[in-house]
């Protein structure tokens, strides 16, 4: 146990207040007042030793009570009291525990005249907003305590103005702990005194404090106004859910207040019951607001029918007024609503789709109606020209077919270059075939099983024919199979393809024409006859 000795006292030297040997509490008190030094320290066996070092050392505690009122003081409980302190009590004092193991120190600094440093340390300021109540309250900082014995308080004197001997009482505030007003004003700004007396062996012993008063203009308080919400504003809720609505409103003075009313009757404060409000307060330094939470446990039928009335009384102002009210929750318009935007993609879906199956129909029911005819001349002579290839399987054209083909193209209006018909019969075939392709805005190759004629020479390279001629339509069988050639299978990937389906193509309302006609440019009818003549002299 003996050697947790010094662990204890480094323990208590740490954690009790004022115990470290450094920290002095400085003390003022004006020459032939009354100041008290409360020792921090206390224990139910031991009481504190009081030293004074004035300059030299005093054991205060070890003199009788006689010795003490001789010397102008009395030590109670924690207490050391000077009754009229002088300049030769000014120094250092403390008091201590158990021989000095648990020590406080205070530094007595006692004044006749105030220096404006001392001023600072010996006032105290309060600042009040102007046509606000203001209340100064009287300091207690080392004065007596109340309960020492043969100490008895006489009141409190408040008076104006910094000279205490001269100065006359302020209103009838007097004996009080604090002075009030109820509207300050700029008038009362200054220096204010309060005087404690304490009759002490026939004797009054008095002790002043300064207090300087402030007056700002009023800028804490404002216009009262309920900021929300607003008049016949609706809530809308669900039968059984619980609701807060808050009521917020800017005070004008601290007894302003905001509350709920239901119909004409105020709302419960008590928390237990279905429909209630709390309140809560938001000090700051422009405002202070108030807010008023009314709260529906579980929001009824009954609750739905009444009005809301939140009422801000104020001292200022006469008492202002915002009515709400209930509504159930409408779920048929959000219903509505999502309904429309579900009809609404649903019609865009339909008329994608409608587009990708009618397009071929929609455009050319397009060229018809609006004449969409190209009129820019391209130099080209004819719209199309039609291109046999071999191809070996049975869905292929034969001759009545291609011939049914050119028929119905004419009659769309479409004018077709023949080689052995629109070119001079004594070119080589093979050169009538290339200058058809130049003249024509589209060459069309057709499958056919038998001979392809002339010109098919120029198939064995089809990317070269798509490369001069931009505008190619790719006729294939349904059977075209794995045996076409490399060659062709590159025209498939310029998408212009329109597959033959044999004799259910043979009609002009077949897919397979309507098809052809999407692919191929709009006829150009007014270059027919102009160019037909130049070709053909
Ligand atoms: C009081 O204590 C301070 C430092 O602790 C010292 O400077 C000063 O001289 C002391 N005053 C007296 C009167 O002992
Ligand atoms: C207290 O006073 C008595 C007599 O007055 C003296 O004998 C004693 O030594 C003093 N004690 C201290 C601690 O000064
Ligand atoms: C306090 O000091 C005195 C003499 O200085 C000594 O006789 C006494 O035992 C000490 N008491 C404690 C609790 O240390
Ligand atoms: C307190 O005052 C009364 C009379 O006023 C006196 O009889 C008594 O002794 C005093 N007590 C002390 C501790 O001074
Ligand atoms: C205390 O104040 C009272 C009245 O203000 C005065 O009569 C009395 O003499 C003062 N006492 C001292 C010690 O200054
Ligand atoms: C709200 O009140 C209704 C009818 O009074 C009751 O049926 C329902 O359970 C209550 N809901 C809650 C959450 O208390
Ligand atoms: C109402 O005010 C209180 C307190 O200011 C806050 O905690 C709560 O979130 C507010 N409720 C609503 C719905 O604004
Ligand atoms: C609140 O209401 C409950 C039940 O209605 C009641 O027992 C309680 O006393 C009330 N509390 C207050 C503070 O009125």
């Amino acid at each position: 146990m003996t050697g947790n000795g010094p662990l204890l006292l480094l323990f208590l030297l740490i954690l009790l207040p004022g115990s470290h040997p450094m920290k002095i509490r400085q003390i003022y008190v004006k020459a032939g007042e009354v100041v008290t030094l409360h020792c921090p320290h206390s224990h139910k066996e031991t009481k504190p030793t009081w030293t004074c070092y004035t300059p030299q050392e005093t054991d205060l505690s070890n003199l009788s009570s006689a010795e003490q009122n001789q010397m102008g003081f009395l030590i109670h409980e924690r207490s050391l009291v000077i009754l009229s302190a002088t300049v030769k009590d000014q120094g250092n004092y403390s008091c201590s525990l158990w021989n000095t193991t648990v020590q406080s120190w205070f530094r007595l600094i006692v004044y006749t005249t105030l220096s404006s440093d001392l001023e600072r340390k010996t006032q105290y300021p309060i600042t009040c907003y102007s046509q606000e109540a203001c209340t100064l309250t009287c300091p207690d900082r080392n004065i007596p305590d109340k309960n020492i014995l043969n100490i008895t308080t006489t009141g409190i004197v408040w008076k104006k103005g910094s000279d205490v001997t001269t100065d006359s009482l302020v209103g009838e505030s007097v004996s009080k702990e604090v002075y009030y007003f109820s509207s300050v004003d700029e008038e009362d700004y200054g220096v204010y005194t309060c005087t404690r007396s304490y009759v002490y062996q026939g004797q009054t012993y008095n002790k002043t404090f300064t207090v300087i008063l402030n007056v700002k203009p009023g800028e804490k308080w404002k216009q009262p106004e309920i900021l929300s919400p607003k008049e016949k504003d609706v809530f809308y809720v669900d039968l059984g859910s619980t609701l807060m609505i808050n009521c917020t409103a800017v005070l004008s003075s601290e007894f302003d207040e905001v509350l709920w009313l239901s119909e004409n009757s105020f709302v419960d404060r008590n928390l237990s019951s279905s429909v209630f409000y709390t309140w809560t307060q938001d000090i700051n330094d422009e405002e202070t607001k108030m807010t008023a939470s009314l709260i529906f446990k579980n929001v009824s039928e009954k609750d739905l029918s009444k009005h809301y009335t939140c009422k801000l009384i104020s001292v200022s102002e006469p008492p202002s007024f915002v009515t709400i009210t209930l509504a159930q929750k409408d779920h048929t318009s959000t219903f509505i609503v999502a309904l429309s935007i579900v009809a609404m993609i649903l019609v865009v879906a339909l008329m994608a789709l409608l587009y990708v199956k009618w397009k071929t129909d929609i455009a050319i029911f397009l060229r018809n109606t609006l004449g969409c005819y190209s009129s820019i001349s391209d130099g080209k002579s004819y719209d199309a020209y039609l291109m046999c290839y071999k191809s070996d399987s049975d869905g292929a054209l034969n001759e009545d077919d291609r011939k049914w083909l050119e028929n119905i193209l004419e009659e769309f209006g479409y004018t077709l270059c023949f080689h052995d018909r629109d070119v001079l019969p004594e070119e080589p075939v093979e050169e009538a075939v290339s200058e058809c392709i130049d003249q024509s805005r589209t060459v069309v190759l057709i499958p056919t099983t038998s001979d392809p004629g002339p010109g098919s020479g120029l198939l064995t390279d089809y990317g070269a024919l798509v490369e001069q001629h931009s505008h190619v339509v790719f006729i294939r069988t349904e059977t075209n199979g794995p045996k076409r050639s490399q060659s062709l299978k590159g025209l498939d990937k310029t998408g212009r393809c329109v597959t033959w389906k044999g004799m259910s193509s043979r009609l002009s309302s077949s897919s397979f024409c309507k098809e052809l006609r999407y692919y191929l440019p709009p006829p150009q009818h007014k270059n027919k006859e102009t160019t037909v003549r130049m070709i053909r002299p």
